[in-house]
C-alpha cells in the first residue's frame, strides 16, 4: 500500500528529542527521512541513559524509527560538498541545532534558497524572535518559560514541570504540522519556505486555558480553583490547581482501594453537571440531589473539597478499575491513573499499534510508542532506528549517484574524524 508521504525526502538535521520526533512522525507517513549524523559519535542521545552496554539508548531507538543514517562530517569540505548535494535532493531539511550553528556552517537560508528553491527549511529552537533568541534550551526550560510549571503543582509547593514532554515532543508535532502545510503551499506555489516551531511557544499553545484564567481572575476570583472554595485569596497571576480540572466541570484525583501501598491506586473524577443525580445516589448521597446548597453547579463551588472528600470515602472502597466500571455505564467521567507498567502491559494497546514491539541488532527486542495518528489509507509500520551511518553508501550512491571509488573516499574521511575523536579524548 502506498504511503501517505511517498516520494518526500527528508534532509533530517535533527538532534535529541524536540526535532527528531518530528522527522519520525514524517517517516512513519512514509516520507525517506535521511538523519545526517557526525562520524564517530553521531546523535549525543545514542550514548545517554544507555541500559544495554554497547547498544544504542532506548532514549535513541525510541526517536529515530524507521530513518536511514548517514555520517558525514559538515564542517569539513567533503563534507559540505555532500550536504549541498542532499539539500538539492531533499525537500524539507529539518533541524534543531542551537541558534546560528546552521549559518555557522554556511549553510544560512539564502544559501539553502539558491541551492534548491523549493526547499523546506524547518526548524525547533527554544525561543522565537526577541531578547531570548540566541539561548540553548531543553524541555523543562520550555516548560518553565512557557507558563506551564508556574501553573502546575500545588499552591503550597513549588513550580513543577510535568511528565509529559511537551516542549519537546509537543513542539516537534507542531513542526510536522508546519511542514505539511508548507509542502501543500509549494504545490500551488513551487516556492519552499521557512517553518519555524519555538519551543516557548508551543508550550504556552498547550496552556491557553491557563492565560484565558489570567484574564478572568482580573474580573474576580476563579470560582472552579479549589482555593476559592477554601477561602484562600488569589494573588495576581493564575495559580498552580494542583489536580483541579482545568474546565468548567470540577474534577480532582481520589484514593481508590489500595493506595496505601499502590503509588497509582487512583482515579480521576469529574462531577459533569448532568451526572449530578446519579453522582449523589452512587456514593449514598441520594440527598445532595434537591438540596438547593448542592443541587446547582454555582451553589456546590465554596463545598467543592467537602463534595470531593465524600466521593473520595466512597471510591476508597473500590479499586480504581471498578470505579470505572460502576461509573462508565452511568455516564460519569472518571478515569484510572494507569502507570507506565499497565500501559505497557495493556494488550489494546499494541493491537491498534499505540505500542509496538521493535527488534533491534545491539538490543533485542523493546517496546516504544507508535504513531498516535492514524490514517486508513497510510498505514504504519515502525521499523527499527538506524545504527550510526548504516545507510552511508547507500544514500551516497542512490540518492547522490556518487561513484564507488567517491565513496571509498567519503568514508576514509569519516573514520578519520572518529579516529581523531578517539585520539583527543
Ligand atoms: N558534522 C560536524 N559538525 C556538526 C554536525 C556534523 N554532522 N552536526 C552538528 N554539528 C555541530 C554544529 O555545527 C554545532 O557546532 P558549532 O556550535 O561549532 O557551530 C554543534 O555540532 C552542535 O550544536 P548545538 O546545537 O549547539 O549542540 P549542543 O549539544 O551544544 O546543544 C541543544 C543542544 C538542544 C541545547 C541545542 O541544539 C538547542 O538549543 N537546540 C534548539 C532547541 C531544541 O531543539 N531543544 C530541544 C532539544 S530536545
Amino acid at each position: 500500500m502506498t504511503k501517505a508521504l511517498d516520494g518526500v525526502r527528508i534532509l533530517d538535521f535533527t538532534h535529541v528529542q524536540s526535532g527528531p520526533t518530528c522527522t519520525q512522525l514524517l517517516a512513519w507517513f512514509g516520507a525517506d527521512v535521511i538523519k545526517v549524523e557526525r562520524p564517530g559519535e553521531g546523535d549525543a542521545t545514542r550514548k545517554q541513559l544507555v541500559d544495554v552496554p554497547g547498544a544504542d539508548s532506548l532514549y535513541f531507538t525510541m526517536l529515530n524509527h524507521n530513518k536511514r543514517s548517514i555520517t558525514l562530517n559538515t564542517k569539513n569540505d567533503k563534507g559540505k560538498e555532500v550536504l549541498e548535494r542532499l539539500v538539492k535532493s531533499c525537500d524539507v531539511l529539518v533541524e534543531n541545532f542551537a541558534p546560528g550553528a546552521l549559518d555557522r556552517m554556511g549553510f544560512t537560508w539564502e544559501r539553502i534558497q539558491e541551492l534548491n528553491p523549493r526547499m523546506i527549511m524547518a526548524s525547533v529552537k527554544g525561543f522565537g524572535p526577541g531578547p531570548y533568541e540566541d539561548c540553548k534550551v531543553y524541555e523543562n526550560v520550555a516548560q518553565c518559560a512557557g507558563g506551564s510549571a508556574s501553573t502546575t503543582g500545588f499552591l503550597d509547593g513549588p513550580p513543577l514541570v510535568t511528565g509529559a514532554q511537551i516542549g519537546d515532543s509537543g513542539t516537534g508535532l507542531n513542526l510536522a504540522l508546519g511542514i505539511m502545510a508548507a509542502l501543500f503551499q509549494r504545490e500551488k506555489t513551487g516556492r519552499g519556505q521557512k517553518v519555524l516551531a519555538p519551543m516557548q511557544d508551543g508550550v504556552l499553545n498547550l496552556c491557553r486555558v491557563k492565560l484565558r484564567d489570567q484574564q478572568r481572575l482580573e474580573k474576580g476570583p476563579l470560582k472552579e480553583y479549589s482555593q476559592y472554595g477554601e477561602g484562600i485569596p488569589f494573588g495576581e497571576a493564575t495559580p498552580r490547581a494542583g489536580n483541579d480540572s482545568g474546565g468548567g466541570q470540577p474534577g480532582r484525583i481520589l484514593k481508590c482501594k489500595g493506595w496505601e501501598s499502590d503509588p497509582n491506586a487512583y482515579t480521576y473524577f469529574i462531577t459533569q453537571a448532568p451526572a449530578w443525580k446519579k453522582i449523589c445516589d452512587v456514593i449514598g448521597k441520594p440527598e445532595w440531589k434537591e438540596d438547593p446548597e448542592y443541587a446547582t453547579p454555582p451553589a456546590r463551588l465554596n463545598k467543592l473539597s467537602e463534595i470531593f472528600a465524600t466521593i473520595e470515602a466512597w471510591t476508597m472502597t473500590k479499586t480504581k478499575f471498578e470505579v470505572m466500571e460502576i461509573c462508565n455505564p452511568l455516564d460519569i467521567p472518571v478515569g484510572p491513573i494507569l502507570s507506565m507498567k499497565e500501559i505497557a502491559e495493556d494488550m489494546s494497546l499494541r493491537e491498534t499499534g499505540t505500542i509496538v514491539e521493535v527488534d533491534h541488532p545491539e538490543r533485542g527486542k523493546y517496546l516504544s510508542v507508535g504513531c498516535p495518528i492514524k490514517m486508513s489509507d497510510s498505514p504504519v509500520e515502525v521499523t527499527r532506528s538506524p545504527l550510526l551511518g548504516e545507510h552511508t553508501s547507500e544514500i551516497l550512491a542512490d540518492v547522490l549517484g556518487y561513484s564507488a571509488e567517491e565513496i571509498a573516499e567519503l568514508k576514509e574521511i569519516g573514520a578519520t574524524e572518529a579516529v581523531k575523536k578517539l585520539a583527543a579524548e
